[in-house]
């Protein structure tokens, strides 16, 4: 296995005001680009993988701390297998051909899913890969692979309940916190803004207990002509959410004139 390379990177240190630590999305679109040119599904996701290099440099430019995104999700197995072989392929290159593009610029690279499915030449692989970039501290991929949101709660609870089973935690000592730290996600602040390409306004079963109090932007824009400007919409559309976390706009002023009067 690889040792652990780290090329001391320059790169922007978070937070950043006003720029989300944490970006994740769904890549939706891919297949219907492909269509409004008579083209194979197939074309739309190599031209999709185009576009997710893109967006990891304009994270890395912004000083996004964590980018995570939904390549493949548990029920993508169910399209045709050479949409699936084809997916699997582009999922490889990441791993073999862009891993030395990640090392270069500073990104540490994670795959999260049920990763099982995948096989063993996979398998080391994704492990191969990870360990390359354990010390780079620019930015975070995160690549979800055979991932679904309630897939992850359940792994979870399995390993909760697995633990009060055996007397290692008491059933009551089980709170929101203690799940989050099972959850494959652990270690990594809850997403502050989601996107969607595609026109869907949906979720569909990614990060659903991490979303919680994440910012939703939903754009008609086909994932493979997302571009520069498009993101650049997207952090600016974030930059004027109020985020609440519960609270009221005006305890939200209250504190940030308290904090000023300290300053
Ligand atoms: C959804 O579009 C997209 C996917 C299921 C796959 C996304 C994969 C890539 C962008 C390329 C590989 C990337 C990595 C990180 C390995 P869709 O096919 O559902 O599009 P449609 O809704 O128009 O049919």
């Amino acid at each position: 296995m690889s040792p652990a390379e780290n090329n001391s990177h320059s790169c922007i240190k978070n937070p950043v005001p006003g720029i989300p630590r944490h970006v994740a999305v769904i890549m939706d679109g891919n297949g219907r680009w492909a269509k409004n040119r008579g083209q194979s599904r197939i074309k739309g996701h190599r031209k999709g993988a185009e576009s997710v290099h893109r967006i990891i440099r304009l994270c890395g430019d912004h000083g996004v701390e964590h980018l995570t995104l939904f390549a493949f999700s548990s029920e993508n197995w169910k399209r045709p297998p050479r949409e699936v072989k084809l997916l699997m392929e582009l999922f490889i290159s990441v791993l073999e051909k862009d891993i030395d593009a990640l090392v270069e610029n500073g990104v540490r690279l994670r795959i999260m899913g049920d990763l099982d499915r995948f096989g063993k030449r996979i398998g080391r692989l994704i492990k191969k890969a990870e360990m390359r970039t354990t010390c780079n501290d620019c930015m975070q991929l995160t690549i979800a692979a055979n991932y679904g949101g309630r897939w992850d709660i359940t792994q979870a609870c399995q390993q909760l309940a697995e633990k009060a089973r055996s007397g290692e935690i008491k059933p009551d000592e089980i709170n929101e916190e203690l799940l989050a730290r099972h959850l494959v996600t652990a270690g990594i602040p809850d997403p502050d803004l989601f996107i969607r390409t595609g026109g869907e306004k949906r979720i569909s079963n990614y990060l659903i207990w991490q979303l919680a109090y994440t910012e939703l932007f939903f754009t008609d824009v086909l994932w493979p002509d997302f571009s520069k400007d498009d993101f650049a919409e997207a952090l600016s559309w974030f930059a004027s959410r109020e985020r609440r976390f519960g609270k009221t706009s005006e305890q939200l002023k209250e504190n940030k004139a308290r904090k000023a009067g300290h300053a």
